[in-house]
């Protein structure tokens, strides 16, 4: 029994370990690469697909944690020529050994079989110093003692797990009790949430046919067509039929949230500048009733591709899309439109208990970088929007420079202003909304009217 879990537990961890290392090379999400791979196998099995999913997301989410330890015990281990799989094994296996106080005698014995097949037989020394590291690790590192060695931002970097710069910019922003609180809640597991396609099904419908496939889900309080998934307990919601019949859509609430602030009605024009995948997209069609017009753009061909997909998933057919770039967009006879939305590019920092990765990859300049692209986008949604029109800003950011420091930016050069103060389910700050983990992903969400035409 014990050496059957031991055997299961290997397949995992290697999955997971090559995973990672296929991660770090292409610069992709672990989730992107984790399905890709999964599929490829053409086996389904789920447990493997658990497990590989724990494994790389949760030592993703420790990072700098594991990796302080590791350089502490066995710095070679980043060396660039030192094999990345055996590099990432032994991060997993620092996760193990160190929070979940897994013995390094069954670590051992899972990394065995692995280490005999994938290290080169003359690699004797690294065969060796890799199951000395496993056996001595928990003894030669603390991780109490390293946490209360650590001062300041050190120690907060190291309890919270992000980097020491974007812990500096939160306790800037929030002070440190606040700042700790929102830091440890992106470590958290996020609910999933379903957006119900009300084209084809109702709320009622979805909900007892998931229940009959053994996915438990309960309504939002918030938004009609939303639900919380409770219980996946036979099998994910992804192999259930209603997602395969385009009947459920996996979108986050706050994402949820943008197509109802909107409020788009079935005579109105409508743009999504930055469409792809088209999740808001064929939402804000689904407000719509299917009728009037939705101009969908994306600067990105391929993901604008997507569009199209989705919009077969879910029956939607008032959708035009375009490949284009956003901030260059100018339409034809001057029509103007009546609503607009601009799901803007950004750094994905509300995104962090599903990406963990993006965390390390981020910097201060990458943000600075979204932040221009971002005013340059809604400055050209001013300009395609008619006077009394509407145009709704949003970011999946917890950084105030790409959320309400953009629109203040905005208000102040061109004539439009934030109408409405509040949503249901966020709370009200400066200029617009917030929705914050762990119940939701990090998002902010403005709208503004445009009161008179600009005179440049
Ligand atoms: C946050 S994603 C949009 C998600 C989408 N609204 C949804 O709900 O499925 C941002 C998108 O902006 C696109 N993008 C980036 N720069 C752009 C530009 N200059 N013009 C138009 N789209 C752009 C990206 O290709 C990406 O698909």
């Amino acid at each position: 029994m014990f050496g059957k879990r031991i055997g299961d537990l290997s397949k995992g961890v290697f999955f997971a370990a090559k995973v990672l290392s296929k991660v770090e090379e292409s610069g992709s999400s672990i989730r992107n690469i984790l399905f890709k791979e999964y599929f490829k196998r053409r086996v389904e099995d789920y447990k493997l697909l658990n497990q590989a999913l724990h494994f790389t997301l949760e030592t993703t989410r420790r990072l700098n944690f594991v990796d302080h330890v590791i350089k502490t015990v066995l710095p070679k281990v980043f060396d660039e020529d030192f094999p990345s799989v055996i590099k990432n094994l032994l991060r997993i296996s620092t996760y193990q050994i160190v929070f979940l106080k897994e013995k390094p005698e069954d670590i051992a014995d899972i990394l065995k079989p692995i280490i005999l097949k994938k290290v080169r037989k003359n690699n004797k020394i690294i065969k060796e110093e890799i199951f000395t590291y496993i056996f001595k690790v928990r003894s030669l590192v603390k991780k109490e003692k390293m946490i209360s060695e650590a001062n300041g931002l050190e120690k907060l970097a190291f309890t919270t797990f992000h980097p020491k710069w974007m812990c500096k910019y939160f306790v800037d922003l929030l002070g440190l009790e606040d700042a700790e609180k929102l830091l440890r809640n992106n470590n958290r597991k996020k609910p999933s949430w379903l957006r119900v396609n009300t084209l084809l099904t109702n709320r009622q419908n979805v909900a007892s046919i998931l229940r009959e496939e053994g996915v438990i889900v309960e309504f939002d309080k918030d938004f009609p067509d939303v639900l919380r998934v409770i219980e996946e307990e036979k099998k994910p919601v992804t192999l259930s039929n209603p997602y395969k019949e385009g009947l459920i859509f996996i979108q986050d609430k706050a994402s949820c949230a943008v197509a109802h602030v909107l409020n788009a009605k079935p005579e109105d024009f409508v743009i999504d500048l930055c469409a792809a995948p088209g999740m808001k997209t064929t939402h804000i069609a689904q407000t719509m009733k299917n009728m009037g017009l939705v101009l969908a753009t994306d600067i990105n061909c391929y993901r604008a591709k997507m569009i199209k997909m989705n919009m077969k998933r879910s029956g939607v057919s008032n959708v035009e899309i375009l490949c284009t770039d956003g901030k260059i967009l100018e339409l034809k006879l001057g029509k103007k439109v009546d609503k607009i939305l601009v799901d803007a590019p950004c750094s994905g920092s509300g995104t962090f208990q599903t990406h963990p990765e993006e965390k390390w990859r981020l910097t201060p300049n990458k943000i600075k970088k979204y932040a221009l692209l971002q005013e340059s986008l809604l400055s050209s949604a001013v300009n395609l929007v008619k006077v009394g029109g509407q145009i709704v800003f949003s970011t999946c950011s917890l950084f105030p420079e790409e959320g309400e420091e953009i629109v203040t930016k905005i208000c102040n050069e061109y004539p439009v202003e934030v109408v409405e103060k509040g949503v249901r389910g966020g709370k009200a700050v400066k200029n617009g909304w917030r929705f914050y983990p762990p119940e939701t992903k990090g998002f902010f969400m403005s709208k503004m009217r445009k009161y008179a035409e600009h005179k440049s």
